[in-house]
């Protein structure tokens, strides 16, 4: 069996509140791209995860082995399983890919075990993994608050080109949340209600707002350059996905999308999803 794990963007993020247990409260819209990690499942005795291309970490570490270990001691399983993660999704990027891994394994074990789990229970599960692993559960788009756990599913179709470039540096993101020294407490937007009838470019520009921005530009030019370029390629909007390193851009026109991918590609890892995206879930 091998499923497909799709990465996201975040359609704006607002910190709101930091939380007497360390995190952070906050507001944003995830929304899936057409870009995808390969997961396959077969029999083993144990759990063993094989990552392609090597190099990348397979031990107890990795999500999906984080995943595996949980759904099995939760209901009390006694077999393994071998899973074979094909990546194409850059890794700690912004772009969910480990979350995005994480909540597959959940779904596909469900399967691949016959364990009788609903959505919720899997949902629940996730949150246990990491703040983004729940969205990955249903997919789609969803409007997330507290610490990006609770989720209302949005009907998004976007009717943008989004290209994203991953440039050779690498965000921690428990960094970037340290780099904010966040003292201040806010409301939400919100941020879902404000895509219909859809935002002008400048209304645009202020909703897809990222409060890791200016901290993230600060420490690392190549990205705080990215906007640069993307303006200069005639994208719509421009921003940062999660706490980076990814920059995403929305253009409303296909020429220049295939344009500014073909150019930020020299340097960068990118991706490129058509208007009213949707991905495929089996
Ligand atoms: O939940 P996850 O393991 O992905 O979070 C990684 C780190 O990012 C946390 O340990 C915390 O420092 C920070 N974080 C936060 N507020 C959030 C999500 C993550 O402070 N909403």
């Amino acid at each position: 069996m091998t499923l497909k794990s799709y990465a996201k963007i975040n359609l704006g993020l607002r910190i709101l509140h930091k939380r007497p247990d360390g995190y952070h409260d906050l507001e944003t819209i995830f929304h899936e791209i057409n870009l995808w990690d390969e997961i396959e499942f077969s029999p083993s005795p144990r759990i063993e995860i094989h990552v392609q291309p090597q190099g990348l970490p397979s031990d107890e570490n990795n999500l999906c082995h984080k995943a595996a270990q949980l759904l099995r001691t939760q209901c009390n399983i006694a077999s393994g399983v071998s899973i074979k993660l094909v990546k194409q999704i850059p890794v700690g990027a912004g772009l969910g890919g480990g979350s995005s891994n994480a909540a597959t394994v959940l779904r596909g074990l469900r399967k691949f075990w016959k364990v009788a789990l609903t959505d919720d229970d899997l949902l629940k599960l996730g949150a246990q993994i990491g703040s983004d692993v729940p969205f990955f559960i249903k997919g789609g788009s969803a409007y997330a608050t507290g610490r990006g756990e609770q989720l209302e599913p949005l009907s998004l179709r976007l009717p943008f080109w989004i290209v994203t470039a991953t440039p050779k540096v690498h965000v921690s993101t428990p960094w970037a949340y340290t780099a904010l020294r966040w003292n201040e407490t806010r409301r939400p937007l919100p941020l879902k209600a404000r895509w219909h009838p859809l935002p002008t470019r400048e209304e645009l520009r202020e909703l897809l707002r990222n409060d890791f921005e200016p901290v993230v530009f600060g420490a690392y030019p190549a990205i705080a350059d990215l906007h640069r370029q993307y303006m200069e390629m005639g994208a719509a909007a421009v921003a940062l996905s999660g706490s980076g390193s990814t920059m995403y851009g929305l253009f409303e026109n296909e020429i220049k999308a295939v344009e500014a991918r073909n150019r930020l590609a020299g340097d960068a890892a990118t991706s490129f999803t058509e208007p009213e995206f949707s991905a495929e879930r089996t």
